[in-house]
Parts: C-alpha cells; sequence; structure tokens
C-alpha cells in the first residue's frame, strides 16, 4: 500500500474539534476551503479568524511530492536538516527528465542512460530518507498522486505548479519552491497568505462533445491568466457532483492557469467511485464518516454570494466545447466561433500534430473517450491528417488502456504512444519537422500553450483543447474543422460525419497494472548511502553554509547595484541552466548575470574592486571569496519577484554575498534569503539607494542587537575617504533572526536533531 491510512485517520480525526474552534473564530458558515485550510493549522485549533488576502499563516501540511527536476534541490538542501527520515509522508516522481522522440520504450532506456546519476540520486535519497520513489516510466505526478495518495480533506504541497491537479480528490494541493518542501519535510511550519476565495457554481450536466476540460477552459477565459492569483477556486452544485473524479482533477489541474493558488472540489459520491476504483475504498469509508466537513456549508452554497469574494456560474447543460490559443491558456474559444477566428488572425489553418494525455488529462474516462473518435476514424475509412500522439498520465492509465484495446485504436489510426512522461508537455519533444521557421499550428490536450513550451520553437501556436476534440482535430487536420456539424471526405471519397463521443469513467473490469513503477523505501535507511558522484557536472552535495561570526559585517564589497526589474530569471536564469540546479556550483555561474549595472546599463559586467576590471558578475563574486572577503548586492523595486526558485538566494549565498540591500523585496525571495541564513534588507529611504557609489566598501553594523523591527545601519566608504551613514530596515521575526545566527534555517534543525 503506497498511501498512508493513519496519517489520514489523524487528519480525519482532528476534524471535529477543529471545524468547532473555526467556527466560533470565524463566527459564520464555512467554506469548504476554510475547513481544511482551519484544519491544518500548525498551531492547531484556531484561535483567530484569518483575514483573506492578508494575513499569513503557518500550516502543516499532510503530504509532499516532487517532481524529478525540482527534487534534486528540495533533497540535497534536505539532507542538510540532518534527519533520519522526512516529517511527513513524501514521493519523489521521475517524470519531466524523459524527452520524447521515438516513442515510449526506446525514449525511456534513451533518459534511462542519459539521467541515470540523477535518478540514482533520487532512488538512494528516496530509499535513505523514506521517500516514495517513482521510477522514469511509472507516471506524471499529478496522475500518479491522484491515483494513489490525493484524498478528501487533505492538504499537501508538490513542487510543481500543477500540483492542484490532487483538488479533484478534494484535496488543497499546492505548487512551491524547492525550500518550502525541504522545510515540510525537514519538521517546519509552512507559510501560506490566507487566501481569497473564488466561488464557481456549476449547473446542468454535460453531454455530447463537452468535457470537464471544457468547464476550466471556459473559467480560464473568463478569470484571464492573472484572475486568480491570491485565490482558491471552489467549485460546487449538482453540476460538480455530476462530474467525474477525473474529471474534477483536469479543472483543478488547470486552475494553475488563471494563476490560482489552487482549486478544490468537495467530497461526493464520484470521488468515493474513484477512491474504490483506485484500491483505497479504506478512505472513502472514513471520508464517509466526516463528510459533513469534507464539503462546504448548505448555507455558503444556498448563497455565495456572501461567503466567497467572487462567484462565477456556468451550466454544463450549455457548455459548448472549448480551444483556447493560440500562446495563452486564456483566450478561450467556442467552437462554434473558433474556425473564423482562425480565419480572421491569420493562424496557420494546417493542423500538423494533435498531442493528447498529460497530467491534465489522461484518465480512463479521456482516452476512452478519445478512442472513441480514433475508431470511428478507422471504421469510416478516415486516414488521419496530422500527427497524433498519445501520453498516458500513469502506468496504471497505459496498463489498463491497453488491455482494453485503445492504444491499439489509436495505433491504428497512426498514433505514436509516448512514454508516461511529460515529454511534450514540458518541451521535452525532439519534434520532426522539415522547417521550424514556418508558422504552423499544433492541438493538444494539455494545459500550457505559451510560446515555444513544448517544441521550443517560437513559430509554433498551440492550442488546447479535451483529448477527444484533439482527436477530431487530428483526423481533419484542419483548424477550422468543426466536427459537430462537419462532415469529411474518408478514402472512398464520401462524406462521413463523426459521433459524439463515448467513453467511460472507470474501466468495467477495473484498473491494472503489472508494474506500476513504485519503489519503497527502506524500513531503515540508516546504512543506505546517498548516491552522487564527485566528479558529476549535475549533482553536488552540499556543505552547510558558515554561522554568523558574531559580530558586524564590515569591508564588503559592493557586487552589483542592479537598475531595474530584477527578476528571480535574473538572478538564476533557466533555460540551459536548469541541468545544473542539482549543482550548486555549476549553477552558480548564472548568478545575477540576467541584471543590468547600474553603473554601465550592462548585464553581467561588474567592476572587481581588486583589479579594476569589469568582468561577469559570478567570477567577480568568486574573485572576492576566494580573498575572504564578503560582498553585498544593491537592487531596486520588488527585487526577487517571479518564481520560489530557491537557487535566486542560495548561489549568491554560496558565492560570499552576506547582504541584498533593495528597495523593496518580493516576499517569496526575501523569505527564502533568510532561510539561507542571508542579511534582507531595505532602505529605510529609498532615496539612499543613490548613495551607493561603484567602488564602495561596506559595513552592516547593529548586528549585536539584531532585533523585530529595529533598523540596522549601513555604512558606505566611499573611494574619496568619504562615508555615508544611514539606516536600513528588515523584518525578521526572532525565529528568523536565530536563522540568520545559525547561518540558515536548516543548521538549526540540523544542531536540535
Ligand atoms: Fe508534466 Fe506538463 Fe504536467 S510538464 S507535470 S505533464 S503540466
Amino acid at each position: 500500500m503506497a498511501f498512508d491510512l493513519d496519517m489520514i485517520k489523524k487528519v480525519y480525526n482532528n476534524y471535529g474539534p477543529r471545524i468547532e474552534a473555526a467556527r466560533k473564530v470565524v463566527g459564520k458558515p464555512l467554506t469548504l476551503t476554510e475547513k481544511i485550510l482551519y484544519a491544518h493549522l500548525w498551531e492547531g485549533n484556531a484561535t483567530q479568524a484569518h483575514e483573506r488576502g492578508i494575513t499569513y499563516v503557518d500550516f502543516a501540511p499532510d503530504r509532499v511530492a516532487m517532481q524529478d527536476a525540482t527534487a534534486q534541490m528540495a533533497l540535497l538542501q534536505f539532507m542538510q536538516a540532518g534527519r533520519p527520515t522526512v516529517a511527513v509522508p513524501s514521493t519523489v516522481h521521475c517524470d519531466h527528465l524523459i524527452q520524447a522522440k521515438v516513442g515510449a520504450d526506446e525514449d525511456l532506456a534513451t533518459a534511462n542512460t542519459q539521467n541515470k546519476e540523477v535518478y540514482d540520486f533520487l532512488a538512494s535519497v528516496s530509499n535513505k530518507y523514506g521517500i516514495g520513489f517513482w521510477k522514469p516510466g511509472a507516471g506524471i505526478i499529478h496522475q500518479v498522486v491522484l491515483e494513489n495518495y490525493a484524498f478528501p480533506g487533505g492538504m499537501m504541497i508538490g513542487t510543481d505548479s500543477h500540483t492542484p491537479n490532487a483538488g479533484g480528490l478534494g484535496m488543497i494541493a499546492i505548487g512551491v519552491g524547492g525550500a518550502d518542501a525541504c522545510d515540510v519535510m525537514a519538521g517546519l511550519a509552512w507559510e501560506l497568505k490566507f487566501p481569497k476565495l473564488i466561488g464557481v457554481k456549476l449547473t446542468g450536466k454535460l453531454s455530447g462533445w463537452a468535457s470537464a476540460k471544457d468547464v476550466i477552459l471556459k473559467v480560464a477565459g473568463i478569470l484571464t491568466v492573472k484572475g486568480g492569483t491570491g485565490a482558491i477556486v471552489e467549485y460546487f452544485g449538482e453540476g460538480a457532483r455530476s462530474l467525474s473524479a477525473t474529471g474534477k482533477g483536469t479543472i483543478c489541474n488547470m486552475g494553475a492557469e488563471i494563476g490560482a493558488t489552487t482549486s478544490v472540489f468537495g467530497y461526493d459520491e464520484k470521488i468515493a467511485i474513484y477512491l474504490k476504483g483506485t484500491e483505497r475504498a479504506e478512505i472513502a469509508s472514513l471520508a464517509d464518516e466526516i463528510k459533513e466537513h469534507l464539503t462546504g456549508d448548505d448555507e455558503v452554497y444556498a448563497n455565495p454570494h456572501n461567503y466567497f469574494d467572487q462567484v462565477i456560474e456556468i451550466d454544463l447543460s450549455t457548455l459548448e466545447p472549448h480551444i483556447n490559443g493560440p500562446f495563452t491558456p486564456d483566450m478561450a474559444w467556442p467552437l462554434s466561433q473558433f474556425a473564423a477566428a482562425v480565419k480572421e488572425n491569420g493562424w496557420p489553418q494546417l493542423l500538423e500534430v494533435g498531442l493528447i494525455g498529460s497530467c491534465t488529462n489522461s484518465s480512463y474516462e479521456d482516452i476512452s473517450r478519445a478512442a472513441s473518435i480514433a475508431q470511428q476514424a478507422v471504421d469510416k475509412k478516415l486516414v488521419s491528417k496530422a500527427e497524433f500522439t498519445i501520453t498516458p498520465g500513469s502506468e496504471l492509465v497505459r496498463y489498463t488502456v491497453e488491455r482494453d484495446g485503445f492504444l491499439s485504436t489509436f495505433e491504428n489510426m497512426g498514433g505514436v504512444v509516448l512514454a508516461n512522461a511529460c515529454g511534450p508537455c514540458i518541451g521535452q519533444w525532439a519534434r520532426h519537422s522539415d522547417d521550424p521557421t514556418r508558422k504552423n499550428s499544433i492541438i493538444t490536450s494539455f494545459n500550457r500553450n505559451f510560446k515555444s513550451r513544448n517544441d521550443g520553437n517560437p513559430n509554433t501556436h498551440a492550442f488546447v483543447a479535451s483529448p477527444e476534440l484533439v482527436t477530431a482535430m487530428t483526423i481533419a487536420g484542419d483548424l477550422a474543422f468543426n466536427p459537430m456539424t462537419d462532415t469529411l471526405t474518408n478514402s472512398a471519397g464520401e462524406q462521413v460525419k463523426l459521433e459524439e463521443p463515448q467513453g467511460l469513467e472507470m474501466p468495467i473490469k477495473g484498473f491494472a497494472v503489472e508494474d506500476a513503477g513504485y519503489q519503497a523505501p527502506a524500513e531503515d535507511g540508516s546504512k543506505v548511502s546517498v548516491i552522487v558522484d564527485e566528479k558529476s557536472a549535475r549533482l553536488q552535495l552540499l556543505d552547510p553554509f558558515k554561522a554568523w561570526e558574531g559580530t558586524d559585517i564590515t569591508g564588503l564589497k559592493l557586487l552589483i547595484k542592479a537598475k531595474g526589474k530584477c527578476t528571480t530569471d535574473h538572478i538564476s536564469m533557466a533555460g540551459p541552466w536548469l541541468k545544473f540546479r542539482g549543482h550548486l556550483d555549476n549553477i552558480s555561474n548564472n548568478m545575477l548575470i540576467g541584471a543590468t549595472n547600474f553603473f554601465n546599463d550592462k548585464a553581467d559586467t561588474v567592476k572587481n574592486q581588486l583589479n579594476g576590471e569589469y568582468g561577469p558578475v559570478p567570477a567577480t563574486a568568486r574573485a572576492y571569496k576566494a580573498e575572504g572577503i564578503g560582498s553585498i548586492v544593491v537592487g531596486d523595486e520588488n527585487y526577487g519577484e517571479g518564481s520560489s526558485r530557491e537557487h535566486a538566494a542560495m548561489e549568491p549565498r554560496h558565492l560570499g554575498v552576506r547582504a541584498i540591500l533593495v528597495k523593496s523585496f518580493a516576499r517569496i525571495h526575501e523569505t527564502n534569503l533568510k532561510k539561507q541564513g542571508m542579511l534582507a534588507l531595505t532602505f529605510a529611504d529609498a532615496n539612499d539607494y543613490d548613495k551607493i557609489r561603484e567602488d564602495d566598501a561596506i559595513d552592516i553594523t547593529g548586528l549585536n542587537d539584531f532585533a523585530p523591527a529595529k533598523p540596522l545601519s549601513i555604512v558606505l566608504h566611499h573611494i574619496d575617504g568619504t562615508t555615508d551613514t544611514f539606516n536600513v530596515n528588515h523584518t525578521y521575526n526572532e525565529q528568523q533572526i536565530e536563522w540568520f545566527k545559525a547561518g540558515g534555517a536548516l543548521n538549526i534543525i540540523r544542531m536540535n536533531q
């Protein structure tokens, strides 16, 4: 059994008292989201109501899930905590590093060779620390989590933006950075700004070509890519109860495309059916016992405008299939208007490739509905005009749909089955194209369609739709085709029409699998060695950062005074650097190379005060570090916005930067800096930014009295012998000051072991 029943029992036992405490402090009926959040407070029973969109709250998630790209640094950091095992059940899923080129077997074999050192590391570190390991080929993180770990009323974090997929089973599941995953595995609280709530009331019932995917494609059109920011989207109503659990998962998955913190459905009969069908009947029974807590209160759903910050209503009975894109998932087109939009906008009408599957849409229901269209193509003598690929979300689904004949149906239509992995969804696609400079169109059942995402080609216009619609469009090879109204010419020259898709929510014979690809951790990992080759360019074990020396920090060299926008991409660029994400020293060679130097308006060109020469930022930092001299980075407004990438905080720490002094911080980055034992400081007077000169040596004073809300001081020693002194602010609390003194949060955990 992969899931942890005792943990779930414990969570459910908490529900009664914690919901009662929450009712008292909130003083009104509760949404499902509030129930789950208040049931997972780090402090236990609520003692105060939290203000939506304002208060930062500590939570205790039940689980952690990590994909293979982001797991590397999360686990390297976790090793620093010195714990014998993870504090909460955790899993690693090898899905992102497999490139789709030829087909499942060959591509998987290639990935196993190319990524051997990463897989060996992840397998051994998982084995040692009690982490469930899902091998390459086992499936895509979110599908595997849905099939094995998600449970109604639970809370999990995952190091991937589509973690909210588990909301389909009634779980609050949130995508985070590796540092957050590391903290929770190490036994620390996890902080989140208490979210705003968007309610989506679903009425009616889907029919014909409309599917769960079309619900979220429509919601994306309404809310746009930013509309869900800082909010959790809660779906309710008879329409919600009519959707399969996996359909609900699709909707929650793509909540990431509207920027939502996560999305969630209440526990219902459909979720119970899925739990039972995936060998988790015990969880369904336990959930039945507390089902009043696993959905919002009746009054909330009767008068949603009184309880949600925003309410949207969608009638599933009249919902049209949608196609969204190109280049953004919120450009929503009802099918009946799409052909005209293609022509008006001059998008390439010839459809070159259709791709189904991914973590978003590869349930049994999705595959069976798409296969019903593919079967019609074969039966009606239609020859598919576009290329077609199928990416199963897990080995469980792949094995089952192969047994039930769907994969051979796709192959009969000319489809190629790819490995159970992310593949083309994350750009791991060696697409065969005769001319990559040609504007071209593809259509997928994935979630994201930003420029270059799938094949790295900015000329590719990617559209997203349901798997059944993708299959139909692939057969036609024409973006102007509408399967609801149009006919196609078959190989006998006859006009034929595709009938509505038919599918099954669950396999009649049940799910089956020979080897799901799961590797349970060792009972006692103390003797297990973590495998990292010392010569590896991709992986490097971390050394603990040094503790604070106990004095003011003096004589720091100015490394760079960054001007304007400085996002986590400017600080730690992605793209080709991602292959070094498990090797701190190597990836540090991208540190701040995207930032603009205030003094010469150039990127990656700063003055080395030791020799007066201009050179790259990382090399200059290394030169100071080699001489035992600390450095300081100065920045502008909202420094570190963008992502929660922990490398953006670890790299400066590694290269000897002691403090980041800016006009303002993006909060997540500021916290990440604190976790790494750095000083994150802000100008008390933003005009003091202008006082910083290129050749300054800088002191930070007041550290012996470092206390919450008490400013520190900066002394600038200019090269002409003059000085400037001014105050700087910080937001460190008592605990974070301890992190600074210990040289990082993980050092404290290790010291306490
Ligand atoms: Fe993978 Fe694409 Fe999902 S990258 S996790 S299949 S969104």
